[in-house]
């Protein structure tokens, strides 16, 4: 038999994730801020969330390089073998360099090149993407894509409708060309006409930071509930409808999916509109609230090391994020 007739996939071959020590649960929350657990819960699903060390400066990188570990370590590879790393963020260490490049010298990956990619809580599924377009080319063969973001450093603490909502964390997997199993398809989009719905207006370039940005509290997170659960749901809906239609899946042979973990009623609406039942849809939202990129790889480690997902399952993961972004990729999964 010809080789070249057999089909090559691009798969995920090994996944991790980490999340800081410190947990702040609702109960934590009504101390400082006029919320309630009844409200939190029954509005978003959320009961408890991880946040970052402060004290000891524990950044976006460093959750990065404890979720790459341990992918690397699943995949059985060494960290010299990574010809590409992409970290899906919009919370970097720095405006320069990128987490990337950190995360490169943290792990010794030293024949990686390395970028960030900011889409956002649409961040893991656009690097995916990325990442599966360089190892298509046939240049590369392995790469390690990250979704990782300190978002509670952009909270402003004072603001009930927001602080409730974010996590910090990372998830990470390593991606290589192999035969049979892996990505079947993909399809990203985006809606820059409504990105004043939620945004971080200072500290860029367009209003850099000032006394009066920081009193204000434009260099925190703003957002227009309503309107993002509107979007999320309508843009997440069709995007997962649409990579069904591409990679040639009914929705009865979904076996997973793996959706951005915002909040509990946006992926139920979703569920509703997939027509699937409640132990196909891998949720952590509870633990860790919205952690932006690294939602769908957290979600997604914690479901491959716990045994449901398993080698052949097909897994579709779905996200929405400030942009507007939105992505949605069917795979099978290869091991
Ligand atoms: N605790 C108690 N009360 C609160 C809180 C809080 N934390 N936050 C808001 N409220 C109050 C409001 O002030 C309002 O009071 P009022 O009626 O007296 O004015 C009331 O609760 C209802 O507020 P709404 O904003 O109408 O509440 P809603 O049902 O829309 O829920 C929520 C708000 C949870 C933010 C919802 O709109 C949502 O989930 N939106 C999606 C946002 C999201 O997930 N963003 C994440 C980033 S994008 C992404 O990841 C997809």
């Amino acid at each position: 038999m010809n080789d070249n007739s057999k089909k090559i996939c691009v798969a995920i071959t090994g996944t991790g994730s980490y999340a800081p020590e410190k947990v702040l649960t609702n109960a934590d929350l009504e101390k400082f801020v006029d919320t309630t657990d009844e409200w939190i819960t029954s509005r978003t699903g959320i009961k408890e969330r991880h946040v970052v060390d402060k004290e000891s400066n524990e950044a976006t990188s460093d959750m990065a390089y404890h979720a790459s570990l341990k992918a690397v370590e699943a995949a059985g590879i060494s960290a010299e073998d990574i010809d590409l790393i992409i970290c899906g963020t919009t919370s970097p260490d720095y405006y320069f360099p990128s987490s990337a490049c950190l995360l490169q010298q943290k792990l010794g990956a030293v024949n990686a090149f390395c970028m960030d990619l900011a889409a956002a809580c649409s961040g893991f599924i656009f690097s995916l993407d990325a990442a599966l377009q360089y190892l298509n080319g046939g240049r590369y063969k392995t790469a390690l894509v990250i979704g990782a973001d300190t978002i509670t450093n952009f909270v402003n603490w004072e603001d009930r409708t927001t602080c409730v909502l974010f996590g910090d964390g990372a998830g990470a997997v390593i991606l290589q060309a192999q035969e049979e199993r892996g990505i079947v398809d993909s399809v990203l989009g985006s809606d820059g006409r409504v990105h004043d719905l939620l945004m971080i207006q200072s500290g860029g370039s367009k209003f850099p930071s000032s006394a009066e940005s920081l009193s204000n509290g434009d260099q925190k997170i703003k957002m227009s509930g309503k309107d993002v659960f509107k979007h999320a749901v309508t843009n997440m809906s069709a995007a997962s409808l649409e990579v069904l239609e591409h990679a040639g899946w009914s929705k009865d042979e979904i076996d997973w999916v793996i959706p951005h973990q915002a909040n509990l009623r946006i992926i139920s609406a979703i569920q509703q509109r997939l027509e699937l039942a409640d132990d196909q849809m891998i949720i952590n939202v509870d633990r860790y609230g919205n952690t932006s990129a690294a939602s769908i790889g957290l979600a997604m480690d914690e479901a491959v090391r716990d045994g449901r997902i398993k080698k052949g399952d097909k897994v579709l993961l779905v996200a929405f994020g400030a942009g507007f972004t939105w992505g949605a990729l069917a795979l099978e999964w290869s091991y």
